[in-house]
């Protein structure tokens, strides 16, 4: 049920833990497919996007790393404000930040598929292009329509791990498909990142539920929600470490609107 889901997320979620759970250690196999993928398909774009908007963001900042050198504005969305405060954190260098180097300095080498060494040189340019992007926090509902709090649409839409963690049933998870579509301006691209066939996933105690969906459910949905058939990539990555977590593999998606 709707309701159920958006408290469950108020009741429960600390963003720092989530971190600690998530993003602590090195890079892990979705980061690195996730980066690569984002450069592959970003690259392929005939017009580049200006306003990018990435709904779900969390507390995190990997994923509009790698979109920050595509765009021009970067808008982070999400549904409580203790995840926007703690992405601010570090766009505005507070001292209690969480630090990112780590994963950035990975996700950085997967995407230009260079050493870690190599990447860590390179890491502060990036770091300040993306402070320099990120322009705007706002909140966003994916059960309501419209999910902003305004009718607004965007040349990039991007969003990790967020629409099949709503744990909404299959006909829940296809409404929230069709907003997140609605998002994007007509010729604009979309990108998702999703848990593969989970059912739920883990933050250390507490366990979230997941509309199981994978690379089929993605291929059939996006040309009914208006993406072009021939942008359609679907790509299925593995992550053996976090099948504790709940989920063993992702899909990693990409669709362009007509114009
Ligand atoms: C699994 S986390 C994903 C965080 C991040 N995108 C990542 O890649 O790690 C799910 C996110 O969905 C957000 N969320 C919860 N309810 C939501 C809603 N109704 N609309 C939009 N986002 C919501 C949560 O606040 C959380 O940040």
């Amino acid at each position: 049920m709707p309701e159920a889901a958006a408290d469950r997320y108020q009741a429960s979620w600390s963003p720092r833990r989530y971190l600690e759970q998530y993003y602590s250690s090195e890079t892990t196999g979705d980061d690195v497919a996730n980066a690569r993928f984002v450069v592959a398909q970003l690259r392929k774009l005939s017009a580049p996007p200006r306003e990018a908007l990435e709904v779900g963001c969390g507390p995190t900042l990997h994923h509009a790393f790698s979109l920050a050198p595509f765009v021009e504005r970067i808008t982070l969305a999400d549904y409580l404000p203790s995840n926007l405060e703690e992405a601010r954190r570090w766009v505005d260098q507070d001292p209690r930040a969480f630090d990112w180097d780590l994963c950035m300095t990975g996700t950085l080498a997967a995407e230009l598929d260079i050493d870690q060494s190599v990447a860590s040189t390179l890491l502060p340019e990036r770091q300040r292009l993306l402070r320099a992007r990120v322009r705007d926090y706002t909140a966003v509902d994916m059960l309501r329509d419209p999910p902003l709090s305004e009718p607004r649409t965007f040349d990039l839409v991007a969003s990790y791990y967020c629409l099949e963690a709503l744990g909404l049933d299959r006909d829940g998870w296809r409404d929230c498909m069709r907003r997140l579509a609605e998002l994007v301006a007509p010729g604009g691209a979309l990108l998702l990142g999703a848990m593969r066939d989970a059912t739920i996933y883990r933050v250390f105690e507490h366990e979230y539920p997941v509309t199981r969906v994978n690379e089929r459910d993605f291929a059939a949905l996006l040309p009914e929600l208006g993406f072009e058939d021939s942008s359609i990539r679907v790509e299925v990555a593995a992550v053996p470490e976090f099948a504790d977590e709940g989920f063993d593999s992702v899909c990693c998606v990409f669709a362009v609107k007509p114009a």
